[in-house]
């Protein structure tokens, strides 16, 4: 495109991409104060959390328990580690979040916990991780995918940085039935704005092509109902 073109710039994929993470850090910058009092933890947010430890306990006995080192990306106010932490094999636990202000306030939860030295905060974007190769043992990433503009990316990315045998949970809404359709494509897109849950085929698909070993998906039935994706680096 030249110099004098009139296409509007968010027409370009990386101006797009670009204001889909504002977009999403604005809302979760604004939302960070009250995050952890708002209903839908109970109807949507802690069931998927929930299902993540469940899968974890399963990992951990399939593999004959051991410590491990353990990234959540796009992690809020980092219930899920907070929860993680006094489980004794956990040796370490980071948090990533692209807003601030939710890993602000994970960064003060953080400094009253008796475990807080297993527990680190990085603000940065799902799709750039700021960690060498092979760095932990466990990826995490609940409620959060959908709103990535760059999905392959990210699960590249995921992959990178789990070491070979490593384990992806990744949990989000459902969105292949009427129910989740109606859910997730009308009512969280309507208000969140420039989301996109990927159908369980897609995720499938692109968990295959970043060369995951093994994948397993399930279908949660909570209010809302979620999509559960294991995968084995
Ligand atoms: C609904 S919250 C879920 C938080 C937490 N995982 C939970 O289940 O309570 C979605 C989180 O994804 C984060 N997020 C959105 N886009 C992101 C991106 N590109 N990279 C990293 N985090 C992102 C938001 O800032 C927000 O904290």
């Amino acid at each position: 495109m030249g110099p004098h073109s009139t296409e509007p710039t968010e027409s370009r994929p990386a101006e797009r991409h670009a204001a889909v993470r504002r977009t999403a850090r604005d809302h979760f910058d604004q939302w960070a104060h009250s995050y952890d009092r708002s209903r839908l933890n109970e109807l949507v947010f802690f069931p998927a959390l929930r299902a993540c430890q469940e899968e974890l306990v399963r990992w951990q006995q399939w593999r004959g328990r051991g410590p491990f080192r353990l990234l959540d990306v796009g992690c809020g106010t980092g219930t899920l580690i907070h929860t993680l932490a006094a489980w004794p094999e956990a040796e370490l636990l980071v948090g990533l979040d692209y807003s601030p202000m939710m890993a602000q306030r994970l960064a003060e939860k953080m400094a009253g916990s008796p475990h807080a030295h297993k527990l680190h905060t990085v603000v940065a974007d799902s799709e750039r991780l700021p960690f060498a190769d092979g760095s932990f043992d466990v990826v995490t990433c609940c409620n959060s995918f959908h709103h990535y503009p760059h999905q392959a990316a990210v699960i590249q990315g995921f992959q990178r940085v789990l070491r070979p045998g490593g384990v992806l949970m990744l949990v989000d809404g459902f969105r292949d039935n009427v129910i989740g359709w109606l859910v997730f494509d009308v009512a969280v897109a309507g208000y969140e704005r420039r989301v996109h849950h990927a159908a369980w085929s897609a995720i499938r698909d692109l968990i295959a092509a970043a060369g995951f070993a093994t994948l397993r998906q399930r279908k949660l039935n909570v209010l809302a109902p979620l999509l559960v994706n294991v995968a084995l680096r």
